[in-house]
């Protein structure tokens, strides 16, 4: 009988030193990909001191991630929600301005050099800042010659018209719908005149997707320095849905690298110019 309950005791206690042996060697597993997963990141060029904790947090919730991508996607903002911890835009009358629901224009931001669109390529009154206005009417020129119309339906918008726009669009749909389609004041990229959302003056720009202007716009705006801004499956990055008619101007130089790299310019602007 005392043989047997020490024995069971024994049992018992070579239970417990195993159960206490594997969470060691589990830690020290954990412990060993944690600090294998640091000493890789930080060889990563835009990687942030400041930000480790949150790529940590964040690796843990995203483990098929690659290591740049965790690194981009915390920069960027995204392993917080949308609109949390707001900065103003930076590089602010530059083609390179970012604005998204993580970077915003001030209420009196209105760009330099705000010129007309030819009424050739724009519906009346359109304004674009004179770099992008210059690549947009030499990009609708030379559509039109190959017999494709591009034309301008909305471009510049001030903060307050895009503020009465994203009410009137809350009013109907609520704040959760209309966020996924419509920016709130001071993040919306018509506000640096350098967005345009076209149109093919027969069709609708919501079905521009299915129109040879789009097919034409896919292959072609790149090379006038305009890119696709919030294109099909890359809402997580964006915080839009897809959206074929808007393109937003940010020069040759990144919008050939944007379109050979299939990004978008949140995850360009992260890691090639954020400094
Ligand atoms: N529709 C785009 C996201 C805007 O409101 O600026
Ligand atoms: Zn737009």
């Amino acid at each position: 009988m005392k043989n047997k309950v020490i024995g069971i005791i024994y049992i018992i206690i070579l239970i417990i030193l195993i159960i206490i042996s594997r969470n060691i060697i589990k830690e020290t597993k954990d412990i060993n990909t944690e600090t294998r997963f640091e000493e890789q990141i930080k060889k990563i060029p835009y990687y942030k001191e400041e930000n480790l904790k949150r790529y940590q947090n964040y690796k843990k919730q995203n483990k098929d991630y690659s290591n740049n991508e965790i690194i981009t996607n915390v920069n960027i903002g995204l392993d917080q929600p949308f609109y949390t911890n707001i900065q103003p835009s930076p590089r602010t009358n530059t083609p390179q301005v970012l604005v998204n629901k993580y970077n915003y224009l001030e209420k009196d931001y209105v760009p330099k050099n705000l010129e007309l669109i030819n009424e050739k390529y724009s519906n009346t009154g359109m304004r674009l800042v004179k770099e992008a206005r210059i690549a947009f009417e030499s990009l609708a020129e030379n559509a039109a010659k190959d017999g494709f119309t591009i034309t301008a339906m909305s471009t510049y918008r001030s903060y307050s018209y895009q503020e009465s726009l994203y009410n009137r669009y809350k009013e109907k749909d609520g704040v959760e719908l209309t966020d996924t389609y419509s920016a709130r004041a001071g993040h919306s990229e018509h506000q640096t005149g350098l967005a345009i959302d076209v149109y093919n003056k027969k069709q609708p720009y919501t079905s521009f997707e299915q129109t040879k202007e789009f097919t034409w716009m896919q292959e072609n705006a790149y090379k006038y320095g305009y890119i696709l801004r919030y294109p099909k499956d890359k809402e997580y990055i964006t915080g839009y849905q897809y959206e074929p008619w808007h393109y937003r101007y940010v020069g040759t130089e990144i919008s050939t690298y944007i379109q050979k790299h299939n990004i978008t310019y949140d995850e360009y602007f992260i890691r090639n110019l954020e400094t």
